[in-house]
């Protein structure tokens, strides 16, 4: 039976205990992540670039963000399990209702839906699935990477967004790229927690993509909190790997 927990979050943000989140796209990564007690296990729809070799985060489709939504419930024991709608299913409330349905059957206990949409986190509050925010920089909808909330006007907008989000039932916001102290005050009006990407360290939790953490990539941001290399690691095996076929055969030769 699914059942919201999503209460437990306001709860930890009440209590000072910051909230973990990472992106995660396959089965494997999603056992090393629950085993390590991560509290969000989040399918992004960077699944998109970082995984599928897709040019955009707005190429994926349902079904294959539902194919990983899978893959990675199978890998869950405790951890809360996240996923976005992607872009190509947020055309209207009707089809945002209808891609939480489906994704609710694959296991997911929230959705993460993009922009400043009260209807949505009605609708979501109605229903059996947790609705979460995404606000500041929206992939899906902000073309290239910046800044956002920068000037007051724009900062205020931003607070009365949130709360209004809020009132509509979200329980959880994230925000990208806005300016730590407007992370804050926004924290500080909300009982609902916020989580931070490239927002400073005063939100309620973090998040941040897998392959920058590992260091899957040779890409570095500048608020990834990387804790190895994992490309070269990956480099290093595969090649010891060809050298290591090239030697067994000249040893049998
Ligand atoms: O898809 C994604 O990776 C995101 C970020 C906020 C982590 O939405
Ligand atoms: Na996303």
């Amino acid at each position: 039976i699914h059942m919201k927990q999503a209460s437990r979050f306001s709860k930890l943000k009440q209590d000072g205990i910051k909230i973990s989140m990472l992106t995660c796209y396959d089965y494997p990564s999603a056992k090393i992540q629950d085993a390590c007690g991560i509290d969000i296990i989040f399918v992004g729809d960077s699944l998109a670039t970082n995984v599928l070799g897709y040019a955009h985060q707005n190429d994926l489709n349902l079904q294959e963000m539902r194919h990983h939504v899978r893959a990675v419930a199978r890998g869950i024991e405790h951890a809360y399990l996240l996923a976005d709608i992607p872009y190509a299913a947020s055309r209207d409330l009707t089809s945002i209702m209808d891609a939480t349905e489906q994704l609710r059957q694959d296991g997911v206990d929230g959705v993460k839906v993009e922009g400043f949409k009260p209807d949505v986190f009605k609708a979501l509050a109605a229903s059996a699935v947790d609705g979460w925010a995404h606000l500041g920089f929206t992939p899906q909808l902000i073309e290239k990477p910046s800044m956002q909330a920068k000037d007051s006007e724009s900062a205020e907008q931003l607070v009365a967004e949130c709360i209004q989000l809020e009132a509509a039932g979200a329980v959880g916001i994230i925000l990208e790229l806005v300016p730590t102290a407007v992370a804050q005050r926004v924290s500080q009006s909300l009982n609902i927690p916020v989580i931070g990407i490239g927002a400073g360290l005063n939100c309620d939790g973090q998040v941040q993509v897998w392959h920058d953490l590992i260091g899957l990539e040779t890409r570095v941001y500048k608020h990834a909190f990387r804790q190895c290399d994992a490309h070269a690691a990956q480099t290093q095996a595969v090649k010891a790997y060809i050298r290591l076929i090239a030697d067994a055969a000249s040893d049998e030769a």
